[in-house]
């Protein structure tokens, strides 16, 4: 049985690994993902907002006038809310680089062209083997307009794969309105994989304090369904490597992320539940699953059930949507 994926051009011993998240915060556990079998480690985002602070002396005059400005103050996080700063962040790099051998991708987010894209050449030159750009937009503007966004998003994959020589892959919002051409566009510009997608966290509303409220749930399987979708649709259209983050949990996740076209499939809300070792029962089950059903290799598997290979591709499309509101039966 042959596992084995090309990965952002990486060979990878399989396709399932640590997805973007505190886990690499700790040592320790970078060390028990390694030895769960993680092919290679994601390390959470770099912020734009951190490293621009850093970089201009907006972190003084945020201090001296917290008070007074309430909006600075909650557009800049405290320091204390990111785990590392840049520096460490780099340092973080090097430190896992050094007691681990797989390969390390670093993670830079941020929406606006600037100072901070030059991190992505000091994150190659930390060791990083890849780098994640996760451009998290939410739009509130009725001027900006989605080509306007859309632009402004490859102006920072060009600025980035201009700075650096190691494989990109952007992770998305699955909000576009043509999913297809954007990531084509990112093609254009030589982007190495798309991952999909970012989960974006709804805010609530307290109804007695009358306050905004938000936390941070983790995902279930349901959230799988979207990323199926746009993986199956993308798959065979497009040469970068398609990475599924969001909602797998089970074994049978890994297959349907991976029969929808993924080369490779991140974990990050069942590693949290479950621990690092629940990696190595997904590797485990994966395995069994594959030689149970007569698959020997993972491009065997992979996109089977894609839109152009599935036996029936209307349950992918808007046909089925139709139908399905049409058959509905209380
Ligand atoms: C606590 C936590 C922290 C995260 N931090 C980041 C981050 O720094 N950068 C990023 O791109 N995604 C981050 N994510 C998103 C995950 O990488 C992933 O895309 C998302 O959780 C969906 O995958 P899942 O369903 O396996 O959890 C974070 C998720 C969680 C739960």
């Amino acid at each position: 049985m042959n596992l084995e994926t090309d990965y952002l051009g990486i060979k990878l011993k399989h396709p399932i690994l640590p997805g973007a998240s505190p886990l690499v915060d700790d040592l320790d556990r970078v060390r028990r993902l390694e030895d769960s079998g993680a092919p290679a480690i994601v390390m959470h985002s770099l912020f734009e907002e951190q490293i621009e602070r850093e970089l201009s002396a907006v972190h003084y005059h945020r201090d001296r006038h917290e008070e007074s400005f309430a909006e600075a103050t909650t557009y800049f996080s405290k320091e204390e809310d990111f785990p590392l700063g840049p520096d460490e962040y780099l340092q973080r790099i090097r430190r896992i680089k050094e007691i681990t051998s797989i390969p390390v991708i670093g993670s830079l987010n941020g929406v606006r062209l600037g100072g901070w894209i030059e991190y992505a050449g000091l994150i190659e030159q930390a060791g990083a083997d890849a780098l994640e750009l996760n451009m998290y937009f939410l739009p509130t503007e009725p001027s900006d307009s989605a080509g306007d966004i859309e632009r402004r998003m490859l102006e920072i994959v060009r600025a980035v794969k201009s700075n650096i020589t190691i494989p990109v892959a952007v992770k998305l919002s699955p909000f576009f309105s043509s999913l297809p051409h954007f990531v084509q566009e990112l093609e254009a510009l030589r982007v190495d994989g798309v991952i999909l997608f970012n989960r974006f966290y709804q805010p609530d509303i307290d109804i007695e304090l009358k306050e905004a409220i938000s936390h941070l749930q983790l995902s279930d399987p349901s959230e799988l369904r979207m990323r199926l979708r746009a993986l199956a649709i993308l798959y065979g259209q497009v040469g970068a490597t398609l990475i599924a983050s969001g909602g797998v949990h089970r074994t049978e996740d890994v297959v349907k992320a991976i029969m929808a076209g993924a080369g490779g499939v991140q974990i990050v809300s069942a590693l949290l539940q479950l621990g690092p070792e629940h990696l190595q029962t997904l590797v485990k089950g994966l395995e069994l699953w594959m030689e149970a059903h007569g698959y020997e290799s993972i491009p065997q598997l992979q996109g089977c059930m894609s839109l152009r290979n599935a036996p029936n591709p209307e349950a992918i499309e808007r046909a089925n949507y139709l139908k399905m509101l049409q058959v509905w039966k209380a």
